[in-house]
């Protein structure tokens, strides 16, 4: 049998804006959890995308006087960047403009038709007269039908959650203009999402890699009735022109997520990989979606939907992250709240966002509030006092003291048989997306190393027993090492910086133990100071 692999995926980010520290809750959540993998010896590869299409790059290119492509390809070039600053460790970053979508979308689209799930459909459309345009849903703003929350987008409620068709939007208005659209005619193309209503209940009663309370919600929907799910828009659109058709293109969402797929390819090229066979339908491959809340019902529903009508297996597990919020707030532009991942990048050193994420990450829907003094104090009282401050201690006390030689040491201590037990705890929390508790733990191994150092005197047992201070030191170096793997999926800087203090490289999780002895350490350097 071959060897089990991992797929994992963040939601493809829209190439229309620049990224901010809330959109980086979910990369930072996958990559900790992909790094996780890769120390543990999985064979895992995280792939992710831009999101090129639709009608708001179209606009928004339009204003600025430059083809769609030109004005997503900026975001997507910036979008790399700060990927990088905050350390994102992506085995594959594509795009969704590129000629391996437009196949899996032509391949898809050319599937699901073959076994009748689409259909062509005359239908109203929104038409804004001042503009001379289709306006798509996300350009027309009205109060939300089902819950009745004002300034909302056409297609979905951000307050609700509920989707619903343009027309049941109350006191609709063009975004672009503010006129009052009125209603024409046009022929679309829909998805027989409503076929899969059975398939869809089955899997998600059956997978247990699922959300408990999403399932439920999702239920909820599936029992209200599925609508079929119209996929095309009217040009002038950004998109894969819709085959045997004129000015009329694939709706962004159809093939955003194809778009996990082609960038699946984009990695397997060169490598003898093939993307469907070693990944999206092998059956010993896990595919698992990193999401936030807002795009649940195109992960629940539509994609599985579209994966079981054109016989790709589906997902293993969709992880649903909540919302990064300011004082408790939705980040806002005009409050002044919104902040750029490049500002947090220029403010503070970018690995720490990830320290502070990872403390209050679970498997948990709730938001992840964000302020700067919350933010400093778990940085500096948790991370340096705690960690970094201890790691530093024994490493210089090594070199200044004991010839930077780690020593031996008998292993029937109990400090040691106390780590220890933490180690399988912190994996078991690594492994259920429980972040939170994994470094709680990882504190405590920090925390036992303190406590050890500190009763045990070596800087005054020296004078006398030179042995016994260098035992000491010795077990605490040890700890240090271990510190430097337990941390590695969440500070891979500082890890690997410590690693380098300690003379060692390429430390994987069954490295962890106490067996590091007769080892000449480097320079201790102080790595993270407090903010
Ligand atoms: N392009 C779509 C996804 C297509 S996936 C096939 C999209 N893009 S997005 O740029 O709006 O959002 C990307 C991801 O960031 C989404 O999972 C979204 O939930 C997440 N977040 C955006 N703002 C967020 C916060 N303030 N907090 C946490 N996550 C947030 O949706
Ligand atoms: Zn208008």
């Amino acid at each position: 049998m071959t060897k089990k692999k991992y797929l994992v995926t963040s939601a493809l980010i829209y190439a229309n804006g620049s990224m901010h520290i809330g959109h980086l809750l979910e990369y930072i959540q996958t990559d900790i959890f992909v790094r996780f993998l890769r120390l543990t010896g999985e064979d895992v590869i995280y792939v992710c995308a831009d999101d090129m299409h639709g009608t708001p790059i179209q606009v928004n290119a339009e204003k600025q006087g430059i083809t769609p492509k030109e004005f997503a390809l900026k975001f997507h070039q910036e979008h790399k960047e700060d990927f990088s600053r905050f350390l994102i460790s992506f085995d594959v970053y594509s795009h969704t403009d590129t000629p391996e979508n437009k196949k899996f979308t032509d391949l898809f689209f050319e599937e699901l038709n073959k076994k009748g799930y689409i259909y062509e459909k005359e239908i109203p459309v929104m038409y804004c007269p001042k503009c001379r345009r289709y306006l798509p849903d996300r350009f027309v703003k009205g109060i939300c039908p089902k819950c009745g929350a004002p300034d909302q987008y056409g297609d979905v409620c951000e307050k609700c959650g509920a989707t619903y068709d343009i027309f049941e939007l109350k006191e609709p208005r063009c975004v672009i203009c503010g006129e009052k659209p009125e209603k024409r005619e046009s022929k679309h193309f829909f998805f027989k999402l409503s076929a899969f209503t059975d398939d869809l209940n089955k899997w998600l009663n059956e997978n247990k890699g699922l959300q408990p309370e999403i399932v439920n919600y999702v239920k909820g929907w599936i029992k209200k009735g599925l609508k079929d799910w119209c996929i095309s828009r009217d040009a002038p659109y950004f998109g894969f022109p819709v085959p045997n058709t004129e000015n009329k293109f694939f709706y962004v969402w159809f093939d955003a997520p194809i778009g996990y797929i082609s960038s699946t390819e984009k990695f397997c090229k060169d490598k003898g990989l093939d993307a469907l066979k070693d990944y999206w339908k092998n059956d010993r491959c896990e595919i698992i979606h990193f999401i936030g809340k807002d795009i649940v019902y195109f992960h629940f529903l539509f994609w599985p939907a579209m994966l079981m009508g054109a016989e790709f297996n589906l997902p293993k597990s969709i992880i649903v992250h909540g919302y990064v919020t300011v004082g408790k707030e939705k980040m806002s532009k005009s409050r002044g709240t919104l902040i750029k991942a490049k500002e947090f990048a220029e403010k503070f050193n970018p690995e720490l966002l990830r320290f502070y994420y990872a403390s209050l990450l679970s498997r948990k829907l709730n938001d992840v509030d964000f302020t700067e003094e919350e933010f400093k104090h778990v940085i500096n009282s948790e991370l340096v006092g705690n960690v970094a401050n201890f790691c530093y201690r024994v490493l210089s006390f090594l070199n200044k003291n004991l010839a930077s030689t780690i020593g031996k040491f008998s292993e029937n201590h109990r400090v040691i048989t106390e780590c220890k037990k933490e180690f399988n705890k912190i994996k078991e929390h690594y492994q259920n997306l429980n972040f939170r508790d994994a470094v709680k733990h990882i504190l405590k191994v920090a925390s036992l190393g303190n406590a050890y150092f500190q009763k045990e005197e070596p800087w005054k047992v020296i004078k006398e027993d030179v042995c016994k201070a260098h035992e000491v030191v010795s077990i605490c170096a040890n700890i240090v090492k271990n510190l430097s793997i337990l941390l590695q999926p969440i500070l891979p800087r500082f890890s690997s910086a410590l690693e380098k203090q300690l003379n060692l490289s390429g430390l994987r999780w069954s490295d962890l133990g106490f067996n590091l002895k007769d080892h000449v350490i480097n320079k201790a350097e102080i790595i993270l100071r407090k903010v």
